[in-house]
Parts: structure tokens; C-alpha cells; sequence
């Protein structure tokens, strides 16, 4: 009898499941929800019995696995499974500062499929690019997909890429084949230049600026007190709404500098109306009102923290707790939902996985260990509080990142860890989760994924 337990990956609840023999997989599956959570293989069929649809989808995906790992065969066994601890596992990806194809995505979005994910937050807009179709707004396409890089000898280069709306129905339908939901983002009102070079109408200056080349953050922003930026910005929510079945669409709201605020008179008119004593209530008013359009089309809208330094935002909002918890304690204390991907506790998996002088990465060291720790479950916070964190989520922004491959190297293996951490919470143990190390890479092998192949703590 040879045990198959090991070479699953982490949520197994039954320990040394054995198998007797192999079997040609059967095309049927039959899913079952009840009040475990098992996967039986037998000569007969196979049956995944599953509390909820993401126990089903993990069962199916536990399926294979196992084909992977037996060269397309099945082992006749039965294991149980545990529940997820959070509800929200999510990853998201920068497809703005490099572009990401269709193919590429897809395989990213397979990879996460198999380790338990369920949300696709799509960066689709950004200083650098946008990268959506909008109808009636073709300069999206021929302008603001594009930006011009010049080399040390003066020589010009071109960076582009955009998804029409065919890709984004080929992805919404690719990820909910797999259990995934898009959240697809939509950053507003800060990181915006590449909207503003091809609609200068929709920033405080008016004027012609080129689609950003470089990394960080813009003054340029849009203008709160412009009409025909709210009518785009209701057509490309709608947009949105219409191609994605999730409930969510990200607004963003990260990084906006209000300097071209202060002193404009369309925006002194309307902290006036509103009774609004400084900017960063303009910003609280611009976040709700997009939050309400968001609404209109039957979604929900997420923010990154920023949303809440505004004194009070609607309250239906759920925030992204990433520079640091803050903005998790802030937000939860004020009875909005939170997802946490505090960028220095594990989540921004762009930063550095190693020590090592050649690894790849941006800006500090994120060694996986750190998305073991995380304590998801946030325990200083009351219990009413608690309840509101949905889970958490692992962020790769693309300045330094060229591929898709590239982002698969910084994603394993640490979404195996994170995905531990969110799917047993107080279950788990990092003695344990280290014994499986060759266990992942074995996956990640039979997977041609490209992984990190540091140390994990
Ligand atoms: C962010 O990293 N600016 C959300």
C-alpha cells in the first residue's frame, strides 16, 4: 500500500491516505454538497462530496492533481478535506506597468485554481497604461495603451498592450470554469495619466501629457468637478458590470496626491456644496459617488486603505488594507468589510523572496515565511470587528516584472504559503507545512511552473 497523502497540497484533514491500485479517470465526476468534505475514487466512479461550492471546486482540483501526479491516472482512494478558514483567497495581478496576455493570464490564473484561490483582482489601469476597452472611447486603445521608452542612446522603444472586450469575456469565462471570480480594477481618482493623456479633459489642467514611463506616484489626477469624466467613468463601470458576473469592481483610490485640488475652483465648488472641509473629503466624496454608480450596476466597489482617510466613506465599500493593518483597524471600526495585503506582512509578492544577489524582485524582502505569519484572523481586534475580514490576498505589481513567467517565479512558492495560512487559520503549523516543500516542487515540476527556489524562513 503506498500512502498518496504527501503529495497533495496542504488542506488534507486524513492523514497517510493509501491507495491499492490505479485507474483510468472516468469523465464524470459526481458532486455532492452535504456535511463533509471528501473526494472517493473507485473502480465504480469518483464522487466529491463538498459543505459549499469552494469545497467542490477544491475537490475537482485535488482531481487534478492526482492526474498530474500518477501521468493522467487516478489512485482508487477516499480522503477528507477541511473547510477554507476565510472566504476570500485572492491574488492579484499588474497587467498595467507590463503588459500580460491573454495565454499568460490564463496560465497564472490555472496555477492559482489548483491551490485554492477564488479571487482574480485584475489591475487594469494605472499611470503606465490602460489597458480596457470602453466603447465610444477609442483613444483608450490608440493612445493611453501605450507608452514610449528611450534607451541610454536616445533610441526610442514601444511598450503596448490592450484587451478588448473578447478578452476580457475569454478570461471572466477561463476563471469561472475554475472557480475563480474577476474583480477587475479600475484606478481612480489617482493613478491616472494614461487616461488623462488621451482625455486631458478629465484632469485639472487640461493639458497634454504623455502616458507615464516612469514608476511611482503622479500629480496629474482626475478632476472630481469635470462632468465628462463621470460620464466615462459610468460607461466603463458599466462596462465592467456587464462582462464580469463577480459581485465586486476595485476602484482603487491608492496614491492620489490632491495638490492640483487645492486651489481649483471646480473642486472649491464642490467642497463648498458638500460641505467638505479639506481635500481628503473630496476624496471620501469621490469614493463614495463611485461607490454609488458601482452600485447602480449591481456591483460592489473595493478600495485600496487610502478610501479610508476620508472621515466617513459608504458604508458598503470593502477595503484593502495594504500599507500595513491600519487600514484594516481603521476600516473594521467603522463596520466596513476588509481583505488585508499588507504590503510588508507577507502579501506584496513582488518583493524579494531571498537574500540572494541575483534574485528577482522590487523595492524590499518578502521571504515566505513572513505569508505564514500573517495572522490573518487579525486576534487583537474584537469580535465584531473580526467578522468583518473577509481573507486576504497576495499583490504582484509588474514595474519590475516582464512576463507572465516572471510573475510565476515570484508567486511560488509563496501562494502555496499563503494559501495555507487562509485555507486552515488557526489549524496550521509551519513544521509541517516545511515537510511538504518537496512535495511543492514536485507539483510545480509536473506543472512547468517556474518557482523560487530559495529558502523559506
Ligand atoms: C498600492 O500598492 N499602491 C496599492
Amino acid at each position: 500500500m503506498k500512502t498518496i497523502d504527501g503529495l497533495l497540497t496542504p488542506r488534507i484533514e486524513s492523514e497517510n491516505v493509501t491507495y491499492s491500485a490505479l485507474i483510468e479517470p472516468k469523465d464524470e465526476v459526481v458532486l455532492v454538497l452535504g456535511n463533509e468534505n471528501r473526494v472517493e475514487i473507485t473502480e465504480e466512479g469518483i464522487t466529491i462530496t463538498g459543505k459549499g461550492k469552494d469545497e467542490l471546486d477544491l475537490g475537482q482540483s485535488y482531481l487534478r492533481q492526482l492526474k498530474l501526479i500518477f501521468d493522467a491516472r487516478l489512485p482508487i482512494c477516499s480522503f477528507s478535506f477541511y473547510s477554507p478558514s476565510y472566504r476570500y483567497r485572492g491574488f492579484h495581478i499588474d497587467c498595467v506597468r507590463h503588459f500580460v496576455s491573454v495565454e499568460e493570464l490564463k496560465r497564472l490564473i490555472d496555477a492559482m485554481s489548483l491551490v485554492g484561490y477564488n479571487y482574480f483582482h485584475w489591475h487594469l489601469t494605472d499611470d503606465q497604461g490602460w489597458r480596457f476597452a470602453v466603447p465610444g472611447y477609442d483613444r483608450l486603445e490608440t493612445i493611453s495603451s501605450t507608452r514610449y521608452i528611450y534607451d541610454n542612446n536616445d533610441q526610442k522603444h514601444v511598450h503596448k498592450g490592450f484587451y478588448s472586450r473578447e478578452d476580457l469575456e475569454a478570461i471572466e469565462e477561463f476563471s469561472k470554469e475554475r472557480g475563480i471570480t474577476v474583480i477587475p480594477e479600475m484606478e481612480t481618482p489617482g493613478h491616472a495619466e494614461a487616461l488623462l493623456s488621451a482625455y486631458p479633459e478629465f484632469g485639472c489642467t487640461g493639458k497634454e501629457i504623455p502616458v507615464q514611463n516612469n514608476w511611482g506616484v503622479f500629480e496629474n489626477v482626475m478632476n472630481p468637478s469635470s462632468p465628462e469624466l463621470w460620464v466615462f467613468l459610468e460607461k466603463a463601470i458599466a462596462e465592467l458590470a456587464s462582462v464580469f458576473h463577480g459581485p465586486f469592481i476595485h476602484i482603487g483610490g491608492d496614491e492620489c496626491p490632491h495638490k492640483q485640488w487645492e486651489d481649483h475652483q471646480g473642486c472649491r465648488k464642490i467642497m463648498e456644496e458638500y460641505g467638505l472641509k479639506d481635500t481628503n473629503e473630496l476624496q471620501g466624496w469621490f469614493t463614495s459617488k463611485a461607490s454609488g454608480i458601482v452600485k447602480k450596476y449591481g456591483k460592489r466597489a473595493m478600495g485600496w486603505d487610502e478610501v479610508v482617510d476620508a472621515p466617513s466613506i459608504d458604508k458598503d465599500v470593502v477595503v484593502m488594507s495594504w500599507r500595513g493593518l491600519d487600514g484594516a483597524r481603521k476600516a473594521t471600526a467603522r463596520g466596513h468589510n476588509v481583505v488585508l495585503c499588507p504590503e510588508n506582512g507577507g502579501c506584496y509578492m513582488d518583493r524579494y523572496q531571498s537574500h540572494d544577489p541575483w534574485e528577482l524582485g522590487n523595492l524590499s524582502y518578502s521571504l515566505p515565511k513572513e505569508s505564514y505569519d500573517l495572522d490573518i484572523s487579525m486576534k487583537e481586534l474584537g469580535e465584531k470587528e473580526r467578522s468583518l475580514i473577509l481573507g486576504a490576498q497576495c499583490c504582484v505589481w509588474g514595474e519590475k516584472l516582464h512576463s507572465g513567467r516572471e510573475m510565476e517565479y515570484m508567486l511560488f512558492p509563496r501562494v502555496f504559503i499563503l494559501g495555507e495560512n487562509l485555507w486552515l487559520g488557526d489549524r496550521k503549523n509551519w513544521e509541517k507545512m516545511k515537510e511538504r516543500r518537496k512535495v511543492l516542487s514536485d507539483i510545480t515540476w509536473k506543472l512547468n511552473l517556474v518557482s523560487c527556489p530559495g529558502s523559506w524562513d
